[in-house]
């Protein structure tokens, strides 16, 4: 089952293209998007629909912080996103006009499915599940549907379930944004070529994966790590994060960069080491100004950028290159490499990969 691998987890990173693709399948015969993608009831719900809440946990959660930035910048759509556990024992007010989405890879998360039906029952209308699962109990509870289609995800460290609940996010954003008419037609045919060309970027990402090994070498030895990220790249920093906690034990922490003066800059030392998540976004120059601050300290920092980042390597500078830049597409791409981190790292410690202590694949009890 495992054929070359030698983990699921692995297995799954490498799956992504393909995942990617079929959850994508219909851009490739389609020339313009349309709300049917979401299900024949979609046109009319979306029409009514002027914001979004987004309710999910651990990684899913993290998709829909990403999914806040593309619904804010391409569709104009105000977003909030709410930790289930947390959403449901509050007294948010709720619009009818606000479309619920529930994100969920196994759609059986007992907190996630709770706080949809709270949020029914405080008065919003409309839900959507965006769902690896299509019989599962999410699927069901939802007027709307869009099933990822990763296949099984076996690795308790979720990963092709995360760039397949993206990949869908952005079609959500951009079937929103076209009803909106924020959406030009040019617009529009330039994302659908990015989608299309999504699959073989991923490819590409992939192949950092001997230089990321390398890297791994180094962390095994640490017992804290903090990861920095800015704007649509703050939620990918705190997904590699997690990855690294969960399966390689290392204390790992996200920042959005510009708040490390505010209290994380205390722990910079040279012993911590510091990953940056650092495409060509437009805060890429605040960034860089915040990893001097890191530099200053003694810092040794880790920073993957993508063919457009004007970064410079030097002594306490590490850089690895995506091979291209991908614009709003960035946020998945940058996954990959911290997948592969998380991956390696773990491996040079010998914990058990697929199945980290304390955790299970599907958390069904509150
Ligand atoms: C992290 C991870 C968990 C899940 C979370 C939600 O790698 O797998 O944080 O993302 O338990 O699970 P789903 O998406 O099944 O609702």
């Amino acid at each position: 089952e495992l054929g070359p691998y030698a983990h699921f987890m692995q297995k799954e990173i490498f799956e992504q293209p393909g995942a990617v693709a079929n959850t994508l399948e219909m851009i490739f015969n389609i020339h313009s998007i349309s709300p049917e993608l979401f299900g024949s009831e979609a046109e009319n719900i979306f029409r009514d629909t002027n914001s979004i809440l987004i309710l999910a946990c651990g990684t899913s959660y993290h998709a829909g912080l990403v999914a806040r930035y593309w619904l804010e910048t391409v569709a104009g759509l105000p977003c909030n996103v709410e930790i289930a556990s947390e959403y449901r024992y509050r007294n948010p007010i709720a619009d009818p006009a606000t479309l619920v989405v529930g994100i969920s890879q196994s759609g059986e998360t007992a907190d996630t499915l709770a706080s949809l039906n709270y949020a029914k029952s405080l008065g919003h209308r409309h839900s959507l599940a965006i769902c690896n699962v299509a019989e599962s109990a999410l699927i069901r509870q939802a007027d709307l549907r869009f099933l990822t289609r990763a296949g099984p995800e076996i690795g308790v460290a979720s990963t092709k379930a995360f760039t397949t609940q993206l990949a869908s996010l952005l079609l959500l954003t951009m079937t929103l944004a076209k009803m909106r008419h924020k959406l030009s037609n040019e617009y529009e045919g330039k994302m659908i070529a990015a989608l299309r060309h999504l699959p073989a970027a991923l490819q590409l990402a992939l192949q950092v994966e001997p230089q990321v090994k390398a890297w791994a070498e180094r962390f095994a030895q640490k017992r804290h790590a903090l990861f920095l990220g800015r704007g649509v790249h703050y939620p990918i920093a705190m997904e590699g994060a997690l990855k690294l906690k969960e399966i390689s034990y290392i204390h790992a922490e996200a920042y959005a960069a510009g708040e490390l003066k505010h209290g994380p800059l205390a722990l910079v030392d040279n012993e911590m080491p510091i990953v940056a998540i650092a495409p060509n976004d437009v805060l890429l120059g605040k960034l860089k100004s915040n990893l001097q601050e890191v530099q200053a300290r003694g810092g040794e920092l880790y920073v993957f950028a993508d063919a457009d980042s004007q970064i410079q390597e030097s002594e306490h500078v590490h850089v690895i290159r995506l091979a291209e830049h991908a614009g709003l597409l960035s946020p998945i791409l940058h996954t990959i490499p911290l997948q592969l981190l998380a991956y390696h790292v773990a491996l040079q410690k010998g914990t058990d990969v697929d199945k980290p202590r304390n955790l299970a694949k599907a958390v069904t009890v509150e």
